[in-house]
């Protein structure tokens, strides 16, 4: 029998055991429409909010300035275009080369649109700031920085890009989905965030924008419901699984970070003694993210490779497709044959160190 190691925890991670017996107690105690008036819907609405003011105060941010969404490509849709409403005379909008489909997509609609899109450039795998002063314009709309890359792991340093935006007094967005609940954040550091539950143990089809300035326009018109931004009846018990993933990410936080650094350590480690890997991924990497190069091997195949033996890595982030050549990788690691046969392997506080020696054995067989 094959046993099925899972390796691809930034794809999206298993609902906690726990999270769905608060979602299981909802749905059965607590599923009034919270925006009736009667007492039980009133009850329910108190239960919800409760969850709410919980998973705000850990994020240290007010409550008000969640809107929950589908996710997070709902919210970074929510974002660029709510703001390009709010604005229409601004068009023109910063971003980088390694934004996760979910800001791409709308990013090009927006061009199709007539509006002008600029890159700031990486230089040796950081982001030129100096060039990012010089593309700041009169009617930038935005800049928008992804916090954590999901293909290999970099974090960008959104304080120092907020300093220079607010500087020129543009906001900036950040797509948080890699790092909320993985690594500490920091929401003073952006004006606008999204982030999502299933990449931290909660159910999917819920997200969240979280919007330190309250100037964004609704895409989403309807009746009332829990933001003036996002009409339609709040899923109770999504919302109470989300806030729940977030509460248990946040209270283990430290602990986590020091299961999967130890993981990656090992890792990282067994793979430099095997001369055929390379490992890409940054100093200024998030620990449950490694991303690895099979030199001279197709990161298609790879996957199917490991696949067939049991082990579920990534070539690249779920969402973009059969690409050959990585573009992240191809930034961090400056090097093309890196960026040709790359993986992503993303663990969890669930891996356990045998899933990584198990890991490194079949890489062997893999390569050889
Ligand atoms: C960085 C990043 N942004 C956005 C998304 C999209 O999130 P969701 O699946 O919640 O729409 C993902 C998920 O793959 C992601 O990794």
């Amino acid at each position: 029998m094959c046993v099925m190691t899972y390796l691809d925890y930034s794809a999206s991670t298993p609902t906690s055991l726990t999270v769905l017996e608060h979602m299981h107690r909802i749905e059965r105690e607590y599923f009034a429409n919270i925006n009736a008036k009667h007492a039980f819907a009133l009850r329910s609405k108190e239960v919800v909010l409760s969850y709410i003011s919980k998973m705000a105060s850990l994020l240290n941010i007010p409550s008000e300035s969640l809107v929950f969404t589908s996710g997070a490509t709902e919210s970074n849709n929510m974002i660029l275009f709510g703001l390009a409403k709010s604005y229409p005379h601004k068009r023109h909008i910063i971003s980088t080369s390694l934004e996760h489909h979910s800001v791409i997509s709308p990013l090009g609609e927006l061009q199709k649109l007539g509006y002008e899109l600029d890159f700031i450039p990486y230089l040796h795998g950081k982001l030129d700031f100096e060039a990012l002063k010089k593309l700041i314009r009169e009617d930038t709309l935005c800049v928008s920085v992804i916090a954590v890359e999901s293909e290999t792991g970099l974090v960008h340093p959104l304080k120092d890009i907020k300093a220079i935006c607010d500087d020129y007094g543009v906001p900036l967005h950040s797509d948080m989905t890699q790092a909320v609940g993985k690594i500490p954040v920091d929401f003073n550091s952006v004006t606008y965030a999204s982030f999502s539950s299933h990449k931290i143990y909660g159910p999917k089809g819920i997200g969240a924008c979280v919007l330190m300035k309250d100037d964004i326009r609704p895409l989403i018109y309807g009746g009332r419901s829990l933001s003036k931004l996002r009409s339609g009846t709040p899923p109770n018990a999504l919302i109470v699984g989300f806030a729940q993933a977030v509460i248990e990410a946040l209270e283990n936080l430290e602990v986590r970070i020091s299961i999967v650094t130890r993981l990656r350590n090992q890792l990282t480690q067994k793979c430099d003694n095997l001369k055929i890997v390379h490992v890409n991924t940054p100093h200024v990497g998030v620990p449950h993210i490694c991303n690895l190069s099979f030199m001279h091997h197709d990161r298609h195949e790879l996957v199917d490779q490991f696949s067939n033996h049991g082990f579920y890595v990534s070539a690249s982030s779920a969402c973009s497709g059969q690409e050959n050549v990585s573009k992240a990788v191809l930034t961090v690691s400056e090097n093309m044959d890196c960026a040709t046969s790359s993986l992503r392997v993303s663990l969890s506080h669930l891996t356990s160190e045998s899933d990584i020696d198990s890991f490194v054995q079949v890489i062997k067989k893999v390569i050889q």
